[in-house]
């Protein structure tokens, strides 16, 4: 169910996620932990409609580097080129050997991606990320997990915009917003639904650390809990 067809109808409204602070929050942290440079050459793997470049030319302007976006969804990738100029994006499918050649990227970032990808596809994807990243480079890799509640993602999304906005504010936004607000829950209930009772599973506790050793990386942090505890980050280096 989570094919392409899915995400056309989920990228209509998925961009009402850029007002969404506790989505923010997680694309800060994985910038932050990028820990990006000038001349960076970066992947950003299952890019969607663009919002990690989005956010990261926001946050750092002053940066000169290259993004280039994978995804295997054509209207992610309009909707990410109206909104980039010049944007870098390649039509390509994660499982499948990545056309890059060995040792290309500096930084790999993906977020919220390979739990949308079956079990037994997630360790080949993970070498595939290996084999273009450079010897040193970092990988930055975050994905719900098992027990996902976007209400909690909901809840603190409201707390944290009225702390921000105030009470008057926040409440003209949320009713300009309502309905793509409430289909983007919607369509995550879809999604937990796929992965509680369908071909699909959250990650499990420890699983992304696992299948980046397994893949061959080193250093491999922690698992950082994410995204109001419902993401868990991890960083690695090849
Ligand atoms: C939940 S969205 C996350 C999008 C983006 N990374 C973000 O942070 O907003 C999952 C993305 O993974 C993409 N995706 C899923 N399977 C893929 C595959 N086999 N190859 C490339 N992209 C894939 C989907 O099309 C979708 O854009």
């Amino acid at each position: 169910m989570l094919d392409n067809n899915f995400w056309k109808k989920y990228f209509q409204v998925y961009d009402v996620l850029n007002i969404v602070i506790p989505y923010q929050e997680l694309l800060d942290a994985i910038i932050k932990e990028a820990e990006i440079k000038d001349g960076d050459v970066i992947l950003d793997a299952g890019c969607g409609t663009g919002n990690f470049e989005l956010r990261l030319k926001k946050d750092k302007p002053e940066l000169k580097i290259k993004v280039i976006g994978l995804e295997n969804c054509v209207d992610g990738l309009e909707i990410y080129k109206k909104k980039i100029k010049g944007a870098n994006v390649r039509l390509a499918d994660l499982t499948e050997k990545l056309p890059f050649e060995n040792n290309y990227f500096d930084k790999i970032i993906s977020n919220n991606v390979l739990f949308t990808i079956a079990h037994e596809k997630r360790l080949d994807i993970l070498e595939e990320f290996h084999r273009v990243l450079k010897p040193g480079g970092k990988i930055i890799i975050s994905n719900v997990i098992c027990g996902f509640s976007a209400f909690k993602v909901f809840v603190d999304m409201i707390k944290k915009e009225i702390d921000k906005f105030g009470y008057l504010q926040f409440f003209s936004l949320f009713f300009k917003m309502f309905v793509p607000v409430m289909k983007i829950f919607y369509y995550s209930s879809l999604i937990k639904k796929e992965c509680d009772f369908g071909d699909f599973r959250f990650m499990d506790e420890g699983e992304q650390a696992r299948k980046l050793e397994k893949a061959g990386f080193k250093n491999i942090s922690e698992d950082k809990i994410v995204y109001v505890g419902q993401a868990i980050l991890n960083i690695a280096e090849k």
